[in-house]
């Protein structure tokens, strides 16, 4: 019986397996709302064979976009565009779709990837005055961002808690917010983004703070039978950061406030982060969350091979394992891990007779 086929459960979500797919943005998106790129791109996925579909860090607030390309659901349009999109989807998959909620502090107003990913500054063409807890730029020579007062705090726990309204009403399964990578909320988290001197600043239990306001604010304006999560990263690889000691105190506060599960990823803080980067590389990061919570733990990083994948679970350095690079790379990779570990995956009917001969049972009901 292969543990990666092994069905589990996370609040009222079913999953088929241990195979979600993380969230790529996809910078592909028209003033915030989805268009054509993400039928194509979240319908393929969507007929992976994975047990989950995260969509993208999705802006809770223009201002939080990293580049003027990314998605959002901060209004109507936004809400209505990417509805259109799910409808399409869910005519051909039933996996559970969740989304990731985020906001990019001062690591927005950047150029997408392939334009050369650089701050696209206020006074240039789509840029705009990014905002973060301290006014520390990501990095040197940047444009710095304003730091957020009281009301500014207050609008963005309530377009987060927005956000989540929408999120249901568009029926997804999941929310996670992202709190990784150095957005945000992970700005809030790390002694080298935030400076405060307030209730949000300084100790451990002040820098938690905001993070923990916004997860109680999004559980509530969720239905409360579907997961919120969280998605951290587990240390910033660099000197007087944040750190998996800090990252097990932070879940600890989350577990006891009901969140459903903890993907740990790691970096994204600063430019002179030093990340060991190799297969597996951030799975001791997850295991040290394991063995200190109860809560469901993702994992992902370089996870690539079936035989990785299925040790990561069976061992129990985590729950469920996720994927990016490698599932954009080959988007039946989940099938084919089936294949080969004995498993079986859902294909939607127009597939079924792509069933490879020596795997007779691959393709269940
Ligand atoms: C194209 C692309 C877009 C990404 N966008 C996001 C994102 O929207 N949110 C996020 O938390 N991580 C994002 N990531 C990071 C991935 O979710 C993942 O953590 C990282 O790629 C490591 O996993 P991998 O080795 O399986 O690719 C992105 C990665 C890629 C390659």
């Amino acid at each position: 019986m292969s543990a990666l086929f092994t069905p589990y459960r996370v609040g009222s979500l079913e999953l088929r397996n241990r195979i979600v797919i993380a969230p790529m943005c996809q910078y592909s998106a028209d003033e915030g709302r989805a268009t054509d790129w993400h039928v194509i791109h979240l319908g393929n996925l969507a007929l992976s064979g994975a047990a989950l579909l995260m969509i993208e860090a999705t802006a809770v607030l223009p201002e939080g976009r990293i580049s003027p390309d990314d998605l959002g659901l901060w209004s109507d349009e936004t809400e209505e565009a990417l509805g259109r999109v799910l409808e399409i989807v869910r005519c051909y998959s039933d996996m559970p779709l969740g989304i990731q909620l985020a906001h990019a502090g001062r690591k927005a107003s950047t150029h997408a990837p392939w334009k050369g990913r650089g701050q696209i500054r206020p006074d240039e063409d789509r840029g705009w005055q990014t905002v973060a807890p301290s006014a520390i730029p990501f990095a040197e020579g940047e444009n710095p961002p304003v730091a957020l007062d009281q009301d500014g705090l207050a609008k963005v726990r309530d377009a987060f808690a927005d956000a989540a309204r929408r999120s249901a009403r568009l029926g997804l399964d999941a929310v996670q917010l992202h709190a990784a990578h150095g957005y945000l909320l992970h700005q809030f988290l790390s002694p080298l983004a935030n400076r405060r001197d307030d209730e949000y600043g300084g100790s451990l239990e002040n820098r938690t703070r905001f993070p923990l306001e916004v997860y109680d604010a999004v559980r509530q304006a969720f239905p409360a039978e579907k997961p919120v999560s969280m998605r951290v990263s587990g240390t910033d690889w660099a000197e007087g950061g944040w750190d998996i000691d800090q990252t097990i105190a932070f879940a600890k506060a989350l577990e006891a406030r009901g969140c459903s599960a903890i993907h740990v990823s790691s970096g994204g803080m600063t430019p002179a982060q030093q990340i060991p980067v190799g297969p597996s590389y951030q799975v001791p990061l997850a295991r040290a969350v394991k063995s200190a919570t109860s809560m469901p733990i993702i994992t992902v990083g370089l996870i690539t091979s079936y035989d990785q994948a299925e040790a990561i679970v069976g061992t129990g350095d985590a729950d469920l394992v996720a994927l990016a690079r490698a599932i954009i790379y080959d988007p039946h990779w989940p099938w084919h891990a089936a294949a080969h570990l004995g498993g079986t995956v859902r294909a939607p009917k127009q597939y079924l007779r792509s069933q490879p001969g020596r795997h007779p049972h691959l393709f269940d009901d």
